[in-house]
């Protein structure tokens, strides 16, 4: 199967928070494809950081498809709010949800693109089954929690496996990848079949947005 069009997808989080709307129009004119959104609920993960009215609110400013990753215990609660602050895409943690494949299933009905997300310690055999319900799957490439860590390499060998399976099987599910991603760490996993990249401070550390996605991009074209 010919490869899917890479994708980068800056990740809001390392963005100033002061100034999300300006922010917003600075990488969707900088050539973002999809923007990322990572919430956090203290409990899944140690951090804390917004829920649907924040989405809500940024709706208006930004053209991009939302891509919402949620780190939040009992996800199931909250999906219908999510949908409706306009989120387009929405992960949960295989991890944190019992009945996945109804989740997927629920996040497919409320008219969303749905995804699983697996941390670096979750192993595939938790996703096999389900991967005809998934529109991507979100490999975690840190531990989830925060932005600016350390990219864990081990997750190469998970993208291949994964693009092996879905090839295998002939399934058209996007591989993501999130943690860590810049220009020096991006290359390997994209050759090992991800296709939408993840990156937080990456892009937003740096004050030339288009620079820094376009570095993302030739990256991966080496
Ligand atoms: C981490 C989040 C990521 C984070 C990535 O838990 O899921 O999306 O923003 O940040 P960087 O790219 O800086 O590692
Ligand atoms: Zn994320």
């Amino acid at each position: 199967m010919s490869a899917p069009p890479l994708q980068v997808a800056p990740s809001l989080l390392s963005a100033d928070f002061a100034r999300l709307a300006e922010e917003l129009r600075d990488v969707e004119e900088a050539g973002a494809d999809v923007l990322h959104l990572d919430v956090m609920d203290g409990h899944f993960v140690p951090n804390i950081t917004f829920g649907p009215p924040l989405i809500a609110a940024l709706r208006e400013h930004c053209k991009l498809p939302f891509d919402v990753h949620l780190m939040i215990e009992e996800p199931d609660r909250y999906l219908e709010d999510f949908r409706k602050a306009g989120a387009d895409w929405i992960s949960v943690h295989a991890e944190a949800v019992p009945h996945l494949q109804r989740t997927l299933a629920r996040i497919a009905e409320l008219g969303a693109k749905p995804g699983v997300v697996l941390n670096p310690g979750s192993s595939l055999s938790l996703i096999e089954e389900v991967l005809p319900d998934c529109h991507h799957v979100l490999l975690m490439s840190v531990n989830p929690g925060f932005g600016g860590q350390a990219f864990l390499k081990s997750q190469v060998d998970k993208a291949r496996r994964l693009r092996e399976e879905l090839d295998r099987r002939g399934l058209p599910t996007l591989i993501e990848m999130d943690g860590g991603l810049a220009p020096d760490t991006v290359a390997e996993p994209v050759a090992a079949g991800v296709s939408v990249v993840v990156a937080g401070s990456a892009v937003f550390g740096r004050d030339d947005r288009g620079a820094a996605i376009r570095a993302i991009r030739e990256a991966c074209e080496r």
